[in-house]
């Protein structure tokens, strides 16, 4: 495919670096610099341009912008109606991107996650999701969505990513001030915590944890009178509300 990106950031590069080796031709914008200079010196099908030559040279152009900016930077850009656009933008509906991109058609929202960049990593779709199967499916795994609602609470939900990491780091420094080898201590909980998740759903795995008096069930059962589990249903709630 011709593929073009405009706002060549942090999760733009990540998308980049995930299709570079498919043979593809990908024309990235210039900004950021430093981004699309490493792409284009990383692979010799990625060239670097103007916005406008990124889309003239495009069949498939992915929006990797900030939604706040983008219909300041795609005003004076020109587009054309047998063009499909993949927004990477969060809390950007497609109806909004259509009317940016017009006369192009609006294909799909898509949310990555940086692992993308080396694949096994879960993407949300909405929209045409089986452009972002052909893309990305055979290294990713694509979640597709009924609605924009549903997209939106998958965008709370997915922030649980972050706490968790906070946990496992913070078990991990508990440890290594304990232990000789503190990186071993981490990559052990990194090891644990994700291989069970990969194995099991959470309701089979928090059963087999739940051996009366263990370590995990006294723990978790600690963890939940200090509040961790309404501290998390209250901190989604207010990420919806807020959104
Ligand atoms: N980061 C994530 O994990 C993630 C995941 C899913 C979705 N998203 C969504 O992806 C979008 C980008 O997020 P990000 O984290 O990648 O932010 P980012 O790194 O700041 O990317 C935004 C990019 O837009 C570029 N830009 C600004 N003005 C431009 C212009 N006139 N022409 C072309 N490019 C221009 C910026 O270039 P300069 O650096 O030169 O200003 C920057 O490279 C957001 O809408 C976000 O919601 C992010």
């Amino acid at each position: 495919m011709r593929i073009g990106v405009i706002g060549t950031g942090t999760i733009a590069s990540a998308v980049v670096e995930g299709i570079a080796g498919d043979g593809h031709h990908i024309a990235v914008s210039r900004r950021s610099a430093v981004q699309s200079a490493r792409l284009s010196e990383d692979h010799e099908n990625v060239t670097v341009h103007d916005n406008q030559a990124v889309l003239d040279r495009s069949d498939v152009i992915f929006l990797g912008l900030m939604a706040n900016a983008a219909a300041e930077i795609l005003d004076p850009l020109t587009f054309r109606s047998d063009q499909r656009v993949i927004s990477l933008m969060a809390d950007c509906p497609l109806e909004r991107v259509a009317q940016m991109a017009r006369p192009a058609r609006a294909a799909a929202v898509m949310i990555p996650f940086p692992g993308i960049a080396q694949g096994g990593s879960p993407a949300l779709g909405y929209g045409d999701t089986d452009l972002l199967q052909e893309l990305f499916g055979a290294r990713n795994t694509i979640f597709a969505l009924k609605s924009e609602g549903e997209l939106a609470a998958y965008n709370c939900a997915q922030a649980v990513l972050s706490p968790s990491i906070r946990m496992v780091a913070d078990a991990a420094d508990w440890l290594g001030a304990r232990i000789e080898d503190h990186a071993q201590g981490e990559a052990f909980l990194r090891a644990l915590v994700g291989s069970s998740l990969m194995g099991s759903d959470c309701a089979t795995l928090l059963a087999a944890l739940d051996t009366p008096g263990g370590y995990n069930q006294r723990l978790r059962n600690h963890m939940d009178r200090a509040g961790m589990n309404a501290a998390l249903a209250t901190g989604l709630d207010r990420l919806e509300r807020d959104k």
